[in-house]
């Protein structure tokens, strides 16, 4: 039984959020980020698990593990990782369940390497330039997402049902 449903991945340099460039992040600390997402999913009525590092490899492997660990969707910061990290746009791409992409700074209006996303193509979407707002509407957007997909699962399952018993003789009958 997985004790979560969504997965908050914070990639390279995120521990030190609240010790970076404040006029960039701000000043809120990871933990300050990691609290205010729960406090939202309460409200939503899901449960999240954390995962931060900065090895590559440690990143790959966590989403390897949510591919059986019960997890229906990600939201992601991938840090610098975002603008060059191949092996991280493979690993995402193995997943089937949504991945939403967050950034605290507006990406788009910073310097020209972090204009581009090489992990954009595994993603539904991406919220930036809002600070710890962002990884908020992340999980709300991911929320979302997930509950629309399961609503047209269980509608294809329904229309998939078959013929009602009697609309098409039963020729096995005797
Ligand atoms: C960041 C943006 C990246 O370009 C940068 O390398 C980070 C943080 C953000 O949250 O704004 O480390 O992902």
């Amino acid at each position: 039984m997985p004790n979560h449903d969504y997965l908050i991945l914070h990639g390279i340099n995120l521990n030190m959020f609240g010790r970076r460039d404040a006029r960039i992040y701000g000043t809120a600390t990871l933990e300050d980020i990691n609290s205010a997402l729960l406090n939202v999913a309460g409200q939503m009525g899901v449960r999240l698990d954390f995962f931060q590092s900065n090895l590559e490899g440690a990143m790959v492997e966590r989403i390897h593990r949510a591919l059986d660990d019960g997890t229906r969707g990600v939201v992601i910061n991938a840090g610098a990782w975002t603008h060059y990290s191949y092996g991280l746009l493979d690993a995402l791409n193995i997943l089937s369940v949504p991945v939403v992409e967050v950034h605290m700074s507006h990406v788009g209006a910073r310097e020209e390497f972090r204009r581009h996303s090489v992990i954009a193509p595994a993603c539904c979407g991406s919220i930036a330039g809002f600070g710890v707002n962002s990884y908020l509407l992340g999980l709300m957007a991911l929320d979302q997402m997930v509950q629309e997909r399961a609503q047209r699962q269980r509608r294809a399952e329904e229309a998939c049902t078959g013929p009602l018993p009697g609309m098409i003789p039963d020729p096995f009958a005797g």
